[in-house]
């Protein structure tokens, strides 16, 4: 397998992102195995559809709970063979549950002996098992054109109290600065990037603003720190916005390194399985990627793969797109109920929106017995 990513003779590069699979190793259950097959198939279809250059795995890829190397191998061998079958090579970053366990190493090893693996560690001695980097030629494969980071965003954070979920350290910000400048000085100019990691920056809350009152079955509540507000998405922001983002609370400063260093086009994430936005923030694009699979909480038939396309001919442009397993494949899920397989795009809006109103509705109601009960007191009083 040729291992040098490059343009293809159109000069597009075409990356297809899997969001949190969390595919694990009960196939021998029938409810296990079709959700194994929905899957595949969700990931067959759109390798065959979209022929990429590159496949990311976004993390929480596969569950590993026995500390089985046999056993993880199975399930880590039936997610990446759609990719192996085709040649088509691989990334994958860390999640945080692929640090649940503390076997990395055995995760790392496990991956990087299937052919077509693009991982490595590039500095061992800096916080995360996997911060890599791979740049991208011309299709003549002479020139560098791109260069896309892969970083690990950790797991939980150790204080509770600072951030549910760990961040980017600053010792990978700083590996991430070191190499941009390396970089930049052996190719003699900046490339354009796009990077990778698992849970996403705090800044995809500058894309999205707070609820007007009446704006209530379409908004969201904030995550953690974020929580006691409902947001909604301002006016860049397209796609899904299904949850408030799980990014950490503290800021460790890495969407500022990304403006410092100035070669970031854009970044996605995985970790939220339901959203499937994008949003500019500052000149940056940011996106996440849903799941595509069956296992995590889910909305429907909306599991998804998400396509990043670059062109050496516009190298400061990044198109992406989000392609749904029953909307835009057609496909019919065999592990679903009957309700959660009929759900589409438009029922799930609609269905978020009744949910909402009755939420709403309920607190309402709530809310006007309380006053009256208290009215009654004062009057007794
Ligand atoms: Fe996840
Ligand atoms: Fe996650």
């Amino acid at each position: 397998m040729d291992m040098q990513l490059k343009c293809r003779q159109n000069g597009q590069f075409h990356i297809m992102c899997l969001g949190d699979l969390h595919e694990n190793n009960d196939i021998d259950t029938p409810l296990g195995k079709a959700r194994a097959e929905d899957m595949a198939r969700l990931i067959n279809a759109a390798l065959d559809r979209f022929q990429p250059d590159l496949a990311v795995f976004m993390g929480d890829t596969c569950t590993d709970t026995d500390n089985d190397p046999e056993m993880f191998r199975a399930v880590v061998t039936r997610v990446t063979q759609p990719m192996v079958d085709r040649r088509i090579p691989f990334a994958f970053i860390m999640g945080n549950h692929e640090h649940d366990h503390h076997h990395e190493d055995m995760i790392v090893k496990t991956y990087a002996s299937m052919p077509g693996c693009l991982i490595f560690n590039d500095d061992p001695s800096i916080t995360g098992c996997l911060n890599y980097y791979h740049t991208v030629f011309s299709s003549d494969g002479e020139t560098p054109v791109f260069n896309l980071w892969f970083l690990d965003s950790n797991n939980l954070c150790e204080d509770q109290a600072v951030s549910m979920y760990d961040w980017v350290h600053e010792d990978q910000i700083a590996w991430y600065e070191r190499k941009a400048q390396e970089l930049k000085e052996r190719y003699g100019r900046l490339l354009p990037a796009v990077l990778f990691q698992h849970i996403p920056v705090p800044e995809e809350y500058d894309a999205m603003r707070p609820m007007k009152p009446w704006e209530l079955y379409q908004s969201v509540k904030g995550h953690a720190a974020w929580s006691s507000v409902r947001y909604v998405a301002k006016e860049n922001m397209r796609g899904y916005l299904g949850e408030g983002p799980c990014a950490p609370c503290r800021n460790s400063g890495q969407f500022a390194s990304w403006k410092k260093t100035g070669d970031i086009l854009a970044a996605f994430f995985g970790h939220d399985h339901l959203n499937d936005f994008t949003c500019v923030v500052d000149g940056v694009t940011m996106g996440q990627c849903k799941t595509a699979g069956f296992r995590c909480y889910t909305d429907g038939c909306r599991s998804s793969v998400r396509m990043v396309t670059l062109d050496e001919n516009a190298p400061d442009r990044i198109e992406t797109e989000v392609y749904r397993f029953k909307q835009d494949f057609g496909l019919k899920s065999q592990s679903l109920g009957p309700i959660q397989r009929r759900i589409n795009d438009k029922q799930s809006f609609v269905l978020n929106v009744a949910v909402r109103v009755a939420a709403g509705a309920a607190a309402a109601v709530v809310g006007a017995v309380a006053v009256k009960q208290l009215q009654k007191r004062l009057k007794q009083k």
